[in-house]
């Protein structure tokens, strides 16, 4: 089986095609499967790495709160393991904050970053109480936070139009654990902005966002596009949050066009 250790938890990874090396990073309550349906055109030129992070998937929990600087170290051992000297990063979401903390930590690693419906800005004071108040919930009943909060991920018009869609998301959420759930809401409700990374990156930096994201406001988006001429962004008029479902060829192209650049 193909794991890699950080802090003594086994990290999975799935890996396929040769080239040059792109990473890519799940959200909050996905795992490495939500990359199925791109990994043929994204492999036809380049070796994909697709990591589980910890407490999620196949990978394993390593304490309460797993920061994004320790799930960049996650990342950091795969490479490690297969002795990847750089690499592009492509994050969802959460995926994204672990993106930039990999950009941010290990800048020799890192040969650009697609922030996929994520964002550089930290969480606002209004979103970690949030997130503390969903920390309590996940407490009592982590199994009924989950069956909430997935179809929330979705632009209300795709909710039942997508249905088979979400509900595989579900079961694949479900599968997360109470302490991986935990870990990651307080990792995310604990991150730095890493806006300062948009400046003058060394490297390029695309923004895709969904001007319908019900987590990501469009609006706070358009301030993090095109700061520099490294930085590339786009605002996708059809999905949500989940644009690998709701957007497939639009994001696929995206995508392409990224790890092509
Ligand atoms: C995700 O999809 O990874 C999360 O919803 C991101 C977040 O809650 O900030």
């Amino acid at each position: 089986m193909p794991f890699s250790r950080y802090k003594k938890a086994k990290i999975y990874f799935t890996e396929i095609g040769k080239g040059s090396t792109v990473i890519l990073l799940h959200g909050f309550l996905e795992t490495s499967l939500m990359w199925k349906d791109f990994l043929p055109s994204l492999s036809q030129k380049h070796r994909v790495l697709c990591i589980d992070l910890p407490g999620h998937g196949q990978s394993e929990c390593f304490g309460y709160t797993h920061s994004m600087d320790d799930m960049a170290g996650c990342v950091l051992a795969v490479l490690k393991t297969l002795r990847i000297r750089k690499a592009k990063l492509i994050g969802h979401s959460m995926g994204g904050y672990v993106a930039l903390a990999f950009a941010d930590l290990y800048p020799d690693y890192t040969k650009g970053i697609c922030l996929f419906f994520s964002t550089s800005r930290a969480d606002s004071v209004q979103k970690k109480k949030n997130r503390s108040r969903a920390i309590s919930v996940v407490k009592e009943n982590h199994t009924s936070f989950i069956r909430v909060a997935i179809p929330l991920l979705f632009r209300s018009k795709f909710r039942k139009l997508k249905k088979e869609a979400i509900k595989s998301v579900k079961e694949e959420a479900l599968k997360t654990s109470k302490q991986g759930v935990i870990a990651a809401l307080e990792g995310m409700k604990r991150r730095p902005s890493r806006e300062i990374l948009l400046k003058f990156p060394p490297y390029p930096i695309h923004i895709v966002s969904g001007k319908k994201d019900p987590i990501i406001p469009v609006s706070t988006m358009e301030k993090q596009m095109n700061r520099s001429e490294n930085v590339s962004g786009i605002i996708l008029n059809k999905p949500g949050h989940m644009g690998h479902i709701e957007a497939p060829e639009e994001c696929l192209r995206e995508l392409m066009w990224f790890i092509k650049k």
